[in-house]
C-alpha cells in the first residue's frame, strides 16, 4: 500500500488519538469557525483562546458583528495584531447580510468571495462547518506534503503550489464523514509533529512510507525560497588629500546614507583625473583594493582612487556641499563604515600622514 493511499486513513485514526481536541471552535457553527480560522491565521492557539471568548461575548453571532461600528470591533481585536483581519471580518459580515440573506455560505468557491478569505482558509470553513470534501493548503499543510512525497522546489512557486493542491485533492477521504477529523489531522499532524526544525518523526504515522525520513531530508524539505541575485552596483571614490586635509561632500538627504558627509563620488578613475585637471595639480595614486559593502538591496563595491594634492586650484571644488576636513576631524564627522575604513588607511598612507 503507497502512502498516498494509506494518508488519509492513517492521518484521521491518529487525529482522533493524538490530534488537538476540545478547542473552543471544534464546532459546526460557521460563523464560530469562520471567527477562529482568522485569529488564528497568524496568532497561535494559545493567544487566541482568550480573545476568541471575548470577541464572541460582545459578538455572539454574525448578524450582531455586521450592525457594529467598526471601532468596537477594532476594539476586541486590540492586541491581536494584522488589523486589516478585523476590518476585513466586519466587511465580511455586512456582505453575508446582504448577499446571502444573513447565511454564512457552505461552498467553498462562495466563502473565498468573502474579504480576507483565502482558498485554504475557505476550505477549511467549508470542512470544519459543513463537512465539505474541500483540502485546506497552508504554510503547515505544505511542509507535510513536501517531505511525506519529497516534492522538490519552492512551494510558493506557483507550479509547485498548483502541484501541491493537486496532491492535497487526491489525499481527501474516502468518507465525507471523516472530513472535520482529517482536516483537523493535517494541521495538528503539521503544528505537532512535522515541525519546522525538530520532526518528531519517531512518532509519525506517516514515518512508513514518508520520502523525507527515508532519504534524511527533512531538514530540507519543504526547499526555501530561491536568493534572488543582489543588484551590483559600483563606485569609485575620491580620497583627496592636501595638507593634512581630506575633501569630503555631504550626500543628498534621500537615498544609501542620506545626509550623511562621505567620500566624493565618480563613475570611473578616468572621471577622477578630469577632475583633477580643473581642480589642482598632483597624481593618481595606483587605486587601493576594492571594498565591498553590502545593503539590503544590492552590494556595492567600491574603488579607491587616493589623490595627493600638491596645489588646489583656485577655484577648487566650488560645488555645493563640499569640504576639506583635517583626517581626524573626518573621522569623527559620523561618515559611512566604508568610508571610515578608507579614512583610517589615509590616516596611515604617506600621503594623509604627511603635511606639505
Ligand atoms: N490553526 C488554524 N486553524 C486551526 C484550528 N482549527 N485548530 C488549531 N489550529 C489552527
Amino acid at each position: 500500500m503507497t502512502l498516498q493511499s494509506a494518508f488519509a486513513a492513517r492521518l484521521v485514526a491518529w487525529q482522533k488519538q493524538h490530534g488537538r481536541h476540545g478547542l473552543p471552535w471544534q464546532v459546526s457553527d460557521p460563523y464560530r469557525v469562520w471567527l477562529s480560522e482568522i485569529m488564528l491565521q497568524q496568532t497561535q492557539v494559545s493567544t487566541v483562546l482568550g480573545y476568541y471568548a471575548r470577541f464572541l461575548e460582545r459578538f455572539p453571532d454574525l448578524a450582531t458583528l455586521a450592525a457594529a461600528p467598526v471601532e468596537d470591533v477594532l476594539a476586541h481585536w486590540s492586541g491581536l495584531g494584522y488589523y486589516t483581519r478585523a476590518r476585513n471580518l466586519h466587511k465580511a459580515a455586512q456582505q453575508v447580510m446582504a448577499g446571502f440573506g444573513g447565511e454564512f455560505p457552505a461552498r467553498r468557491e462562495a466563502i473565498e468571495t468573502l474579504p480576507g478569505i483565502g482558498r485554504s482558509t475557505a476550505a477549511a470553513i467549508a470542512a470544519f462547518a459543513f463537512g465539505q470534501r474541500e483540502t485546506i493548503l497552508d504554510g503547515n499543510v505544505k511542509r507535510v506534503l513536501t517531505r511525506c512525497f519529497g516534492i522538490d522546489g519552492y512551494p510558493g512557486d506557483k507550479k509547485v503550489e498548483a502541484q501541491l493542491w493537486t496532491l492535497a485533492e487526491s489525499l481527501l477521504p474516502a468518507a465525507d464523514g471523516d472530513m472535520v477529523a482529517y482536516t483537523q489531522g493535517l494541521m495538528d499532524l503539521g503544528a505537532t509533529v512535522c515541525s519546522r526544525s525538530r520532526p518528531a518523526c519517531g512518532v509519525c504515522p506517516m514515518l512508513d512510507g514518508c520520502a523525507a525520513a527515508r532519504d534524511g531530508r527533512t531538514a530540507e524539505l519543504p526547499q526555501r525560497k530561491p536568493k534572488k541575485a543582489q543588484p551590483q552596483r559600483e563606485t569609485v571614490m575620491l580620497i583627496a588629500l592636501h595638507q593634512g586635509q581630506v575633501l569630503l561632500q555631504r550626500r543628498p538627504p534621500s537615498g544609501i546614507w542620506g545626509g550623511l558627509l562621505s567620500l566624493p563620488e565618480f563613475e570611473s578613475t578616468l572621471a577622477i583625473a578630469d577632475w583633477l585637471e580643473d581642480n589642482g595639480d598632483g597624481e593618481l595614486l595606483p587605486v587601493w583594493p576594492e571594498l565591498r559593502h553590502v545593503f539590503t538591496h544590492f552590494r556595492l563595491t567600491i574603488t579607491p582612487q587616493c589623490v595627493p594634492l600638491q596645489r588646489l586650484a583656485a577655484s577648487h571644488c566650488a560645488e555645493d556641499g563640499h569640504v576639506w576636513l583635517p583626517l581626524a576631524q573626518a573621522l569623527d564627522a559620523g561618515v559611512p563604515t566604508p568610508v571610515r575604513k578608507l579614512l583610517l588607511q589615509a590616516l596611515q598612507s604617506p600621503a594623509g600622514a604627511t603635511i606639505d
